[in-house]
């Protein structure tokens, strides 16, 4: 990605300002409420399918709300080898894939990132040919891609796979894809993103049933509809496009993050914090907002676009199965798993979107939570008090479950695992010392989780 992270005052690269996937660690001194307001970042979840969305685009798309982690670097850096200008200033992108100079995404930058692999779709779409490396599984489990590839088939597409290698390409003199109807066996937000984007500049009609209705989902939906694209339906399980010969260029503004919200509203309910968060839209955080009610946190819509949490007297105990949208998102079932291991009860956590999404359950009891696992399903008995120990993130959302314990910790937790965090959340640790967290991000040889730094004072804001 040209033109890393500019300062805008200086108009020079910064470097605070640009993520790094670093081996530093956290430290959080336990025990302290939170208490302002916390700025939500725009949607990881929208911004890199939309990005991978611009290549449907053959002009200029200014993309407004972009937030700041090392994956969307990363999709930048997919789309920059694809031969597409791809130019960031602050939290703005502007991206011009009207000359896409090749169909094959690199290997290495794909199986880092698996949402790059949404690109095929579009590529398809553009060009008729596409060699898209395939993303392989990661922590939370095997991440397959037969959904997508099924429904590319079902559109024309030629598709081998291998080397680890997806080889796709539409045959026919004009090697355009055709209109199909198309049922997933799944409600993968994933293939539906893929499958649309393809969709939009098929010929004819596709129909995807049984498709993800996230509102990530609907925002792509919205940003292809601005360039043009004619689709009904998103939201919904059944999403119904008609195909036209070109979109066009575009200026749109992303969704705020309703998982970054999400965990800053259970950081605030552990730490017994009365904190505002905005922008974000409700009625994405409905069954969010519905479970921490049922464990006993005090939640007001204050304004259309903000939400107040307020001190929780008690917290009890609540079960949670996690499912596709509209149901409990998976990407907060392991923030929600260290809030409900200090409260009243016994509760049951059922993971039913992932195989392999609870390991975070092992790391919350080294900080003496009491969490028993038996396949997908967590038993996890309350206890009044967690205490401080080195923990490690294991993926992006086990990591943001132990900074959520640990700011309710006794004592001090040491957090390793940040190339996770950093790819997801957009300067988690700086939003949280704003909210007056006592938190601070160290380079991992100047951390030594067996004594409290003498030197570092916890007060000291931290040195991105
Ligand atoms: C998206 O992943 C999100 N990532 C995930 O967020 C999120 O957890 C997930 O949707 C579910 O909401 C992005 O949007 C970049 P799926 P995706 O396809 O599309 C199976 C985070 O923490 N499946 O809906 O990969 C799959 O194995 C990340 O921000 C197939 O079997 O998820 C899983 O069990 C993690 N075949 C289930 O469907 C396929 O072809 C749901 O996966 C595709 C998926």
């Amino acid at each position: 990605m040209e033109g890393r992270l500019i300062n805008p005052s200086s108009g020079l690269p910064d470097a605070k300002l640009s993520p790094v996937a670093d081996s530093s660690v956290l430290q959080i001194w336990g025990g302290h409420p939170l208490h302002g307001h916390v700025r939500i970042s725009g949607a990881k979840n929208s911004a890199l399918v939309i990005m991978a969305g611009t290549l449907l685009c053959s002009g200029d798309c200014h993309i407004r709300n972009v937030p700041l982690l090392v994956d969307v670097d990363r999709m930048g850096q997919v789309l920059s080898a694809l031969g597409v200008s791809v130019q960031r200033n602050g939290d703005i992108l502007d991206i011009n894939a009207s000359n896409i100079t090749s169909s094959k995404a690199p290997y290495e930058l794909v199986t880092q990132l698996r949402a790059s692999f949404f690109a095929i779709g579009p590529i398809l779409a553009r060009l008729g040919v596409a060699q898209m490396p395939l993303p392989g599984g990661c922590a939370i489990g095997a991440r397959p891609v037969d959904l997508h590839v099924r429904g590319l088939q079902a559109m024309g597409a030629e598709v081998q796979i291998e080397h680890g290698i997806c080889n796709a390409y539409v045959p026919g003199k004009n090697r355009r894809l055709k209109g199909a109807k198309i049922y997933l066996d799944i409600p993968s937000v994933g293939a539906t993103e893929t499958l649309m984007m393809a969709a939009t500049l098929a010929e004819g009609e596709t129909i995807i049933e049984n498709a993800a209705r996230e509102p990530e989902v609907v925002d792509l939906a919205n940003f292809c509809i601005a360039m043009g694209a004619k689709i009904q339906g998103a939201g919904t399980s059944t999403i119904t496009i008609d195909g036209v010969p070109k979109l066009h260029s575009i200026d749109y503004t992303i969704i705020p993050d309703r998982i970054e919200a999400g965990t800053f509203l259970v950081a605030g309910a552990i730490t017994r914090s009365d904190i505002l968060l905005s922008p974000v839209v409700p009625e994405h955080l409905v069954p969010v907002i519905a479970k921490l009610r049922e464990i006993g946190v005090p939640i007001v819509e204050e304004a259309p676009d903000s939400l107040r949490l307020l001190p929780a007297e008690r917290l009890v105990a609540a079960d949670i199965e996690t499912m596709p949208h509209p149901g409990f998102p998976t990407d907060m079932q392991a923030p929600f798993m260290a809030l409900l291991a200090i409260a009243e009860g016994d509760s049951l956590i059922n993971e039913t979107v992932f195989e392999n999404r609870l390991r975070h359950a092992s790391e919350l009891n080294r900080l003496g939570a009491d969490i028993r696992v038996k396949g997908n399903t967590a038993f996890v008995r309350g206890v009044p008090l967690l205490s401080g120990a080195p923990v490690i993130g294991t993926d992006l959302r086990a990591a943001a479950a132990l900074v959520v314990a640990g700011l309710a910790a006794n004592g001090k937790t040491t957090i390793q695992g940040l190339r996770y965090l950093d790819r997801g959340y957009d300067r988690l640790d700086l939003k949280l010392l704003e909210l007056g967290a006592k938190i601070q991000r160290l380079p991992a040889a100047g951390a030594d989780p067996e004594v409290a730094p003498t030197t570092i004072n916890p007060e000291a804001s931290i040195s991105s």
